[in-house]
Protein backbone atom coordinates (compact mmCIF):
# COMPACT_ATOMS: atom_id res chain seq x y z
CA UNK A 1 0.00 0.00 0.00
CA UNK A 2 1.21 3.54 -0.79
CA UNK A 3 0.90 5.86 2.23
CA UNK A 4 2.42 9.36 2.39
CA UNK A 5 4.17 8.43 -0.90
CA UNK A 6 5.98 5.51 0.82
CA UNK A 7 5.29 1.93 -0.27
CA UNK A 8 4.69 0.06 3.00
CA UNK A 9 4.09 -3.69 3.09
CA UNK A 10 2.70 -5.19 6.29
CA UNK A 11 3.12 -8.93 6.73
CA UNK A 12 3.55 -11.61 9.37
CA UNK A 13 7.03 -11.69 10.88
CA UNK A 14 9.27 -14.56 9.70
CA UNK A 15 12.26 -16.05 11.52
CA UNK A 16 14.62 -14.26 9.13
CA UNK A 17 13.20 -10.93 10.36
CA UNK A 18 14.12 -11.50 14.04
CA UNK A 19 17.49 -9.66 13.93
CA UNK A 20 15.96 -6.67 12.15
CA UNK A 21 13.02 -6.60 14.57
CA UNK A 22 15.49 -6.62 17.47
CA UNK A 23 17.29 -3.68 15.89
CA UNK A 24 14.07 -1.72 15.30
CA UNK A 25 13.05 -2.12 18.96
CA UNK A 26 16.53 -1.22 20.17
CA UNK A 27 16.69 1.94 18.08
CA UNK A 28 13.08 3.03 18.72
CA UNK A 29 13.20 2.57 22.51
CA UNK A 30 16.92 3.41 22.84
CA UNK A 31 17.39 0.50 25.22
CA UNK A 32 17.41 -3.30 25.09
CA UNK A 33 14.39 -4.06 27.29
CA UNK A 34 11.69 -4.15 24.58
CA UNK A 35 13.95 -5.96 22.08
CA UNK A 36 14.65 -8.68 24.64
CA UNK A 37 10.99 -8.78 25.70
CA UNK A 38 10.00 -9.45 22.08
CA UNK A 39 12.50 -12.32 21.89
CA UNK A 40 11.08 -13.82 25.10
CA UNK A 41 7.45 -13.35 24.06
CA UNK A 42 8.01 -15.39 20.88
CA UNK A 43 8.65 -18.39 23.14
CA UNK A 44 5.63 -17.72 25.35
CA UNK A 45 2.21 -19.44 25.33
CA UNK A 46 0.79 -15.93 24.87
CA UNK A 47 2.48 -15.59 21.47
CA UNK A 48 0.33 -15.58 18.33
CA UNK A 49 2.57 -15.81 15.22
CA UNK A 50 -0.12 -14.27 12.99
CA UNK A 51 -0.12 -11.18 15.21
CA UNK A 52 3.60 -10.48 15.16
CA UNK A 53 3.69 -8.12 12.19
CA UNK A 54 6.43 -6.25 10.42
CA UNK A 55 6.33 -3.16 8.22
CA UNK A 56 8.62 -3.41 5.20
CA UNK A 57 9.91 -0.50 3.15
CA UNK A 58 12.43 -1.22 0.40
CA UNK A 59 12.86 -4.82 1.60
CA UNK A 60 13.88 -3.60 5.07
CA UNK A 61 11.99 -4.03 8.35
CA UNK A 62 11.19 -0.50 9.53
CA UNK A 63 8.51 -1.32 12.10
CA UNK A 64 7.13 -4.11 14.25
CA UNK A 65 3.96 -4.62 16.28
CA UNK A 66 3.09 -7.49 18.58
CA UNK A 67 -0.23 -8.58 20.04
CA UNK A 68 -0.14 -11.27 22.75
CA UNK A 69 -2.82 -13.11 24.65
CA UNK A 70 -3.91 -11.73 28.00
CA UNK A 71 -6.83 -12.40 30.28
CA UNK A 72 -9.06 -10.13 32.30
CA UNK A 73 -9.53 -11.73 35.68
CA UNK A 74 -12.70 -11.02 37.64
CA UNK A 75 -12.22 -12.96 40.86
CA UNK A 76 -11.27 -16.11 38.97
CA UNK A 77 -13.61 -15.58 36.02
CA UNK A 78 -11.30 -15.15 33.00
CA UNK A 79 -12.08 -13.28 29.80
CA UNK A 80 -9.64 -13.50 26.90
CA UNK A 81 -8.25 -10.35 25.33
CA UNK A 82 -5.08 -9.14 23.60
CA UNK A 83 -2.28 -6.82 24.63
CA UNK A 84 -0.74 -4.50 22.03
CA UNK A 85 2.95 -4.25 22.99
CA UNK A 86 5.57 -3.56 22.08
CA UNK A 87 5.31 -1.49 18.93
CA UNK A 88 8.30 0.23 17.39
CA UNK A 89 9.22 2.15 14.25
CA UNK A 90 12.79 3.08 13.27
CA UNK A 91 13.42 6.69 14.39
CA UNK A 92 14.14 7.89 10.85
CA UNK A 93 10.86 6.37 9.66
CA UNK A 94 8.62 7.76 12.41
CA UNK A 95 5.71 10.14 11.76
CA UNK A 96 5.28 8.80 8.22
CA UNK A 97 2.27 6.63 8.95
CA UNK A 98 4.10 3.33 9.48
CA UNK A 99 2.86 2.95 13.07
CA UNK A 100 -0.72 3.73 12.05
CA UNK A 101 -0.58 1.14 9.28
CA UNK A 102 0.70 -1.48 11.74
CA UNK A 103 -2.07 -0.71 14.25
CA UNK A 104 -4.86 -0.66 11.64
CA UNK A 105 -3.65 -3.87 9.98
CA UNK A 106 -3.11 -5.58 13.34
CA UNK A 107 -6.56 -4.72 14.65
CA UNK A 108 -8.17 -6.02 11.45
CA UNK A 109 -6.12 -9.21 11.55
CA UNK A 110 -6.94 -9.77 15.24
CA UNK A 111 -10.63 -9.33 14.50
CA UNK A 112 -10.49 -11.77 11.60
CA UNK A 113 -8.76 -14.31 13.86
CA UNK A 114 -11.71 -14.06 16.25
CA UNK A 115 -10.25 -11.87 18.99
CA UNK A 116 -12.74 -9.45 20.46
CA UNK A 117 -10.76 -6.73 22.22
CA UNK A 118 -7.28 -5.23 22.62
CA UNK A 119 -5.69 -3.44 25.56
CA UNK A 120 -2.76 -1.04 25.31
CA UNK A 121 -0.66 1.07 27.63
CA UNK A 122 0.35 4.22 25.82
CA UNK A 123 -0.26 7.79 24.96
CA UNK A 124 -3.97 8.61 24.91
CA UNK A 125 -3.52 11.12 22.09
CA UNK A 126 -1.91 8.52 19.83
CA UNK A 127 -4.11 5.49 20.49
CA UNK A 128 -7.41 7.37 20.67
CA UNK A 129 -7.11 7.97 16.92
CA UNK A 130 -7.66 4.23 16.39
CA UNK A 131 -10.67 4.12 18.74
CA UNK A 132 -8.96 3.12 22.00
CA UNK A 133 -10.66 4.49 25.13
CA UNK A 134 -9.62 4.50 28.80
CA UNK A 135 -10.45 1.12 30.36
CA UNK A 136 -12.19 2.89 33.27
CA UNK A 137 -15.22 2.82 30.94
CA UNK A 138 -15.44 -0.94 31.63
CA UNK A 139 -13.88 -1.12 35.12
CA UNK A 140 -10.88 -2.96 33.69
CA UNK A 141 -7.76 -2.35 35.74
CA UNK A 142 -4.02 -2.79 35.23
CA UNK A 143 -2.10 -5.12 37.55
CA UNK A 144 0.37 -2.30 38.31
CA UNK A 145 0.20 1.48 38.52
CA UNK A 146 -0.54 3.13 35.17
CA UNK A 147 -1.88 6.68 34.68
CA UNK A 148 -5.63 6.23 34.14
CA UNK A 149 -5.77 7.74 30.66
CA UNK A 150 -2.78 5.65 29.49
CA UNK A 151 -4.53 2.32 30.06
CA UNK A 152 -6.85 1.87 27.09
CA UNK A 153 -8.94 -0.71 25.31
CA UNK A 154 -10.76 -1.13 22.03
CA UNK A 155 -13.66 -3.45 21.24
CA UNK A 156 -13.02 -5.30 17.96
CA UNK A 157 -16.60 -6.53 18.10
CA UNK A 158 -19.29 -4.12 19.24
CA UNK A 159 -20.08 -4.41 22.97
CA UNK A 160 -17.62 -7.27 23.44
CA UNK A 161 -16.37 -5.65 26.65
CA UNK A 162 -19.87 -4.98 27.99
CA UNK A 163 -20.10 -6.44 31.46
CA UNK A 164 -16.39 -7.35 31.48
CA UNK A 165 -14.50 -6.12 34.52
CA UNK A 166 -11.44 -7.17 36.43
CA UNK A 167 -7.66 -7.03 36.47
CA UNK A 168 -5.58 -7.66 33.37
CA UNK A 169 -3.15 -10.59 33.61
CA UNK A 170 -0.15 -10.30 31.30
CA UNK A 171 2.16 -13.05 30.13
CA UNK A 172 4.84 -13.52 32.81
CA UNK A 173 7.48 -12.32 30.32
CA UNK A 174 6.09 -8.78 30.72
CA UNK A 175 6.54 -8.84 34.47
CA UNK A 176 10.17 -9.93 34.09
CA UNK A 177 11.01 -6.91 31.89
C1 LIG B 1 4.98 5.17 18.77
C2 LIG B 1 5.50 4.82 17.38
C3 LIG B 1 5.49 3.33 17.18
C4 LIG B 1 4.60 5.50 16.35
O1 LIG B 1 5.03 5.13 15.05
P1 LIG B 1 4.96 6.17 13.84
O2 LIG B 1 5.25 5.43 12.59
O3 LIG B 1 5.81 7.34 14.15
O4 LIG B 1 3.42 6.58 13.91
P2 LIG B 1 2.56 7.35 12.84
O5 LIG B 1 3.42 7.92 11.78
O6 LIG B 1 1.43 6.50 12.46
O7 LIG B 1 1.96 8.48 13.74
C5 LIG B 1 2.79 9.52 14.12
C6 LIG B 1 2.02 10.44 15.02
O8 LIG B 1 2.04 9.89 16.33
C7 LIG B 1 2.50 10.85 17.23
N1 LIG B 1 3.23 10.15 18.29
C8 LIG B 1 4.24 9.29 18.14
N2 LIG B 1 4.67 8.89 19.36
C9 LIG B 1 3.87 9.49 20.25
C10 LIG B 1 3.80 9.48 21.64
N3 LIG B 1 4.67 8.76 22.36
N4 LIG B 1 2.84 10.22 22.23
C11 LIG B 1 1.98 10.96 21.51
N5 LIG B 1 2.01 11.02 20.18
C12 LIG B 1 2.94 10.28 19.56
C13 LIG B 1 3.42 11.72 16.41
O9 LIG B 1 3.54 12.99 17.00
C14 LIG B 1 2.66 11.80 15.08
O10 LIG B 1 1.63 12.74 15.13
P3 LIG B 1 1.06 13.42 13.77
O11 LIG B 1 0.45 12.31 12.96
O12 LIG B 1 0.04 14.37 14.29
O13 LIG B 1 2.25 14.01 13.12
C15 LIG B 1 6.94 5.37 17.16
O14 LIG B 1 6.94 6.73 17.40
C16 LIG B 1 7.98 4.69 18.06
O15 LIG B 1 8.56 3.67 17.70
N6 LIG B 1 8.24 5.29 19.24
C17 LIG B 1 9.23 4.75 20.17
C18 LIG B 1 8.76 3.47 20.80
C19 LIG B 1 7.41 3.62 21.50
O16 LIG B 1 7.19 4.56 22.27
N7 LIG B 1 6.48 2.67 21.21
C20 LIG B 1 5.11 2.71 21.72
C21 LIG B 1 4.97 2.13 23.05
S1 LIG B 1 4.87 0.35 23.06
Amino acid sequence: MIYNNIKIEIRQEQACDYPMVYDVNLKAFKRKAEARLTDRLRLSDAFIPELSLVAIVDKTVVGHILFTKISIDDDGLQSESLSLAPMAVLPEMQSKGVGSRLVDYGLDRARSLGYKSVIVIGHAKYYSRFGFEPTSKWQIKAPFHVPANAFMAIELVENSLSGIKGIVKYAKEFIEI
